[in-house]
């Protein structure tokens, strides 16, 4: 069927699910037709929106699309795209941003209401109903079970021989749920394939698209010294045996301080070849897992740029022997994580003085994409580690602040703080502690005079030193004179 015929086979107020963590394996060409179609009915005066579940993140083609059509009612359970970046600050698009987790038994336990439509991009389809997938799993083998009506997406783009990359293996529901067989990283526990019922697929759509993956950005100098820091930081705690010394599965978040960083990780010859238990498998994995250095990467995406992918699919049968993608509810399952023993590593928007993160939103109150999988790895992780550059806005905005001004990860899950002044070692520390301990190590040095003295100014106040009354003090004087520099407490 052709994509905008497909478009028109779509209802107001449905729910759609489909495939794609990030922009690698998402729907790319459906969601076109269903923006054109709904342009139509609200040219005509006729209300059109869905709701659109996914497994992350997707391309510009889906989200982008259907935000620029107004055509999406909610959204759930993360993005970064612009548009509908946008559109969700102005209230113009209801958005839930959910642990990548939670996703998947979310929408078997009715949480999020009926799935009408599954949208699915797959390599191979059968006609007994076997789904091959592409560069994702993330929540498609669910969305498949679910849902009423299967709409294919045959994407000329993968190669069929992608058959074998993935190990598709559902979670039941409680009471019923079993231990999940999985005690090494590279363990295959299910199918190659997704198995549906083929009289639920009423059409297949052709095409012939890329992932839309973002190209990286050039390592800058305090990006490096940051991916520098974490290699320091693991190598001392290898040699003073708090990690085996063999290091343990590692989990690395998204984007170009994760990608660098990895590649840090990569180059540091105190590091020995280790393993990744992870969401997302980006360009520097793969480098290093050809280079020997990443010996086996589990994963729900391969989210990289179209060289590196055209890499992977010219030696395939090597990387298939050192890759696997799983769904989201496997690469990110909070007991697994704890089983393995992950190490995660992952992004903050800002940190405060006592260790609490926040992952998700500017000033407090505009979203920037959403949590992801950072709480699913970082809660139960063997240690947590956040990253952030210890500035921002040309040194204007100071990340690590007295009081975080929205709460993605407490305290209590936080472990290990890296800037590119160096490394915050939270556990064992009482708040006081850790306050002095960030400052001192992670802290831009012009701003560590002023955090210092609201520890100071506070230490009488309980046992954690903090003031209601000055806690937002930086956000607001950066909200009113665009820097958080020079604060004087009250
Ligand atoms: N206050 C105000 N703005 C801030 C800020 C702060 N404390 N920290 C960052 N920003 C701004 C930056 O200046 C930049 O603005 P710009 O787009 O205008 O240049 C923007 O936010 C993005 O910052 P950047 O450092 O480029 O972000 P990034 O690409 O490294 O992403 C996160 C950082 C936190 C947004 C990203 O990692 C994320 O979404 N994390 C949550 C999900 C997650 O962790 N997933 C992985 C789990 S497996």
């Amino acid at each position: 069927m052709d994509k905008m015929e497909a478009g028109r086979l779509f209802k107001d107020g449905q729910t759609v699910g489909f495939s794609g963590f990030t922009p690698a394996g998402a729907a790319k060409a459906v969601p076109q037709g269903i923006a054109a179609f709904a342009r139509e009915e609200h040219a005509a005066g006729r209300p059109f929106k869905i709701n659109v579940v996914t497994g992350a993140s997707t391309g510009d083609s889906l989200d982008g699309e259907l935000a620029r059509a107004e055509a999406i009612n909610w959204r759930t359970p993360y993005q970064t795209n612009n548009d509908l970046r946008k559109a969700i600050n102005e209230g113009k698009v209801k958005y839930f941003d959910l642990h990548l987790s939670e996703l998947a038994q979310e929408i078997r336990y009715g949480f999020l209401g009926k799935v009408d439509v599954a949208v699915i991009e797959a390599c191979r389809v059968s006609e007994d109903g076997e789904i091959t997938l592409t560069t994702s799993v993330g929540i498609s083998p669910t969305l498949c079970r679910m849902a009423d009506k299967i709409i294919i997406e045959l994407n000329e783009a993968h190669p069929e021989a992608l058959h074998g990359m993935h190990d598709i293996y559902e979670l039941d529901n409680p009471p019923n749920r079993k231990t999940i067989p999985i005690y090494k990283v590279a363990d295959r526990i299910g199918s190659p394939v997704v198995k549906v019922d083929p009289a639920k697929i009423v059409a297949v759509v052709r095409t012939n698209a890329p992932d839309q993956s973002r190209d990286f950005a050039d390592v800058d100098e305090v990006t490096a010294q940051i991916g520098r820091n974490v290699a320091r930081f693991l190598v001392s705690d290898m040699k003073a045996g708090r990690i085996p010394p063999g290091l343990l599965p590692l989990q690395s978040g998204v984007g170009n301080i994760a990608n660098a960083l990895m590649s840090a990780l990569g180059d540091d010859a105190e590091i020995p070849p280790f393993q990744m238990y992870s969401e997302v498998i980006q360009d520097s994995v793969v480098d290093l897992m050809a280079r020997g250095r990443v010996t086996f990467a589990s994963g729900t995406s391969l989210t990289v740029t179209p060289p590196v992918l055209k890499r992977v699919y010219d030696n395939l049968e090597y990387f298939r022997q050192r890759m696997v993608l799983r769904p989201q509810e496997l690469s990110n399952n909070p007991g697994l994580v704890r089983r393995l023993g992950i190490i995660s590593i992952n992004t903050a928007i800002e940190v405060d003085i006592f260790g609490n993160v926040n992952s998700t939103h500017i000033m407090g109150d505009k979203m920037m994409n959403g949590i992801g999988g950072s709480g699913d790895f970082t809660r139960n992780a063997y240690i947590s580690i956040f990253t952030c550059p210890s500035t921002t806005k040309n040194g204007d905005i100071s990340t690590i602040v007295p009081m975080v001004s929205h709460l993605d990860h407490n305290e209590h899950s936080v472990n290990i703080i890296v800037t590119e002044h160096g490394v915050a070692d939270l556990r064992g520390k009482d708040p006081t502690e850790r306050a002095l301990t960030i400052i001192n190590n992670c802290a831009a040095p012009e701003y560590r005079e002023q955090l210092l003295a609201y520890v100071k100014a506070n230490s009488r106040s309980g046992h954690i030193p903090h003031s209601l009354r000055n806690a937002f003090k930086m956000h607001l004087q950066f909200l009113e004179t665009k820097s958080m520099k020079g604060v004087v407490w009250e």
